[in-house]
């Protein structure tokens, strides 16, 4: 149906671009329109995009900016768009660039001439930020979610096996016996900061750029603050040409994500190791294992070895748009396109190897006897002879490093574990050694006196595994 505007509006030439090619005689070259489209990967910022226009338009009303009428048009409009898009039933355009214009050109040819009225007062440069942040917020929750599944499964296993005795590795050699509870225990104290993380990434990034507009804001009597609280952002940014051109939120989330990524390629490497026929630390069920189809015997760890590899796009991600933005000049550029491809892949590939390892974790079990076995090779215990020394002989830890050193030697040119050794044998290295040293010889007791604050001891993880229940509610 006509209305007032239809009649004075001037179209622009049918070549050149409905939403902005008033001043352009003809359309776009064929490459430019390449370069320059974003539809194809921009598209899902779509929920994001309506949302954050369905905000706009009822601040508009509620300011005096926009008629009631233009504004029930604008929302109804806004989503029959959506549900074209989310029945599968929309022609995203590359002539129409990006999101915001294929959504914007649409609701004109549902709603006629109130679509143009629903860019007053904002920009693509505001609306594209308002519509990141929203994703990427979306984005952090749901991998803090995700990460908070993986702890529970790692406090289940190491509630589970707190007091199995394992080998503790420094340089990967043998270095001291530790509990397996311990090491899952490491682990939840990495993910729990990579949550505090997230959660401080989406404090910062909780803040609303829509109406900056272009750069310099408006001269419309827009409220900034009406549209932040309906789209559950705190607060409106604060400076304009800031609001279009900062990144650092997403560059946050994508540093966050990437730590958690070294994390979780830390604990894939150890599981890759853990389950080869050298260690056999560790066995998944058929659940998450593959074969070969050339070595039957084979039982191959790939979501492991998946994840530790996707970390690398997450890492790679986070580069590519830290070089996108590191040389822009203020405000926006059209560089800044540029910064979503990025951001969706390091959130697939993240979010993927979280449920991945969290699926891993819960699924393996360790092989207690296997593990004991290994704790006590490689003079694991020379450390708690060191200290029995210092404790019973009241003898300097230097010296004790010394005596314990010859001794581990004596052991090693007989071909057996120190606590093999008789009394007799470690006398000749130092007379005043008694029985009572063959108390901390064992892997058992060398794990269970580690009580100190953070330590080993089975009783020390289960207080460990209890404080981070605790605090992270699991
Ligand atoms: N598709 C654009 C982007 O993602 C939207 C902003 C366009 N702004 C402009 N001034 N051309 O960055």
């Amino acid at each position: 149906m006509p209305d007032q505007d239809s009649k004075t509006s001037v179209p622009a030439p049918a070549t050149s671009n409905q939403m902005w090619g008033g001043r352009f005689e003809r359309g776009p070259a064929e490459i430019m329109e390449r370069i320059n489209a974003s539809i194809d990967f921009d598209r899902k910022l779509y929920a994001q995009d309506i949302a954050g226009s369905k905000a706009h338009a009822r601040m508009l009303v509620a300011t005096g900016i926009l008629t009631r009428e233009d504004g029930e048009k604008i929302q109804a409009g806004l989503d029959a768009v959506k549900a074209e898009i989310e029945e599968g039933r929309f022609a995203f355009r590359k002539d129409r660039e990006d999101i915001h214009l294929n959504v914007e050109a649409r609701l004109a040819e549902l709603i006629g001439p109130a679509a143009g009225r629903l860019h007053t007062g904002r920009s693509r440069n505001d609306q594209v930020a308002t519509d990141f942040r929203l994703w990427v917020r979306d984005a952090i929750d749901r991998l803090g979610a995700g990460v908070r599944k993986l702890l529970g499964a790692l406090l289940d296993q190491a509630d589970a096996h707190a007091e199995v005795v394992m080998p503790g590795f420094t340089h990967l050699q043998v270095a001291q016996p530790i509990t397996f509870g311990h090491h899952m225990m490491a682990f939840v104290a990495m993910l729990e900061r990579d949550l505090g993380r997230l959660t401080d990434a989406r404090a910062r990034l909780n803040e609303c750029p829509l109406g900056a507009a272009a750069l310099a804001g408006t001269s419309f009597p827009i409220d900034r603050h009406m549209t932040a609280a309906d789209l559950g952002f705190d607060r409106p940014t604060a400076n304009s040409l800031d609001s279009v051109s900062s990144r650092d939120f997403a560059l946050e989330y994508m540093a966050a994500a990437s730590i958690l990524g070294v994390h979780l390629s830390r604990l894939a490497e150890e599981m890759v190791i853990w389950t080869s026929a050298q260690f056999r630390f560790v066995s998944f069920t058929d659940a998450f294992t593959t074969g070969s189809s050339i070595m039957p015997q084979k039982r191959n760890p790939d979501a492991a070895e998946l994840s530790r590899a996707k970390v690398g796009r997450v890492i790679g991600a986070l580069n590519a748009l830290l070089i996108v933005m590191k040389g822009l000049p203020l405000a926006y550029a059209k560089d800044m396109q540029e910064d979503k491809e990025p951001v969706f892949d390091a959130a697939d590939s993240i979010e993927l190897v979280v449920d991945a390892m969290a699926g891993m974790v819960a699924d393996l079990t360790p092989n207690a006897e296997v593990l004991k076995a290994a704790a006590g090779t490689g003079f694991s215990t020379a450390t708690d002879l060191a200290d029995w020394l210092v404790r019973a002989l009241n003898m300097p830890f230097r010296e004790a490093h010394h005596v314990t050193g010859r001794i581990v030697k004596l052991a090693e040119t007989r071909g057996i574990d120190l606590d093999a050794l008789s009394l007799a044998d470690m006398q000749g290295v130092e007379p005043r050694i008694t029985q009572a040293v063959f108390d901390v010889l064992s892997v058992d007791n060398s794990v269970a006196s580690r009580i100190s604050f953070g330590g080993t001891a089975p009783e020390s993880v289960r207080f460990q595994i209890r404080a981070a229940r605790g605090r992270l509610g699991l």
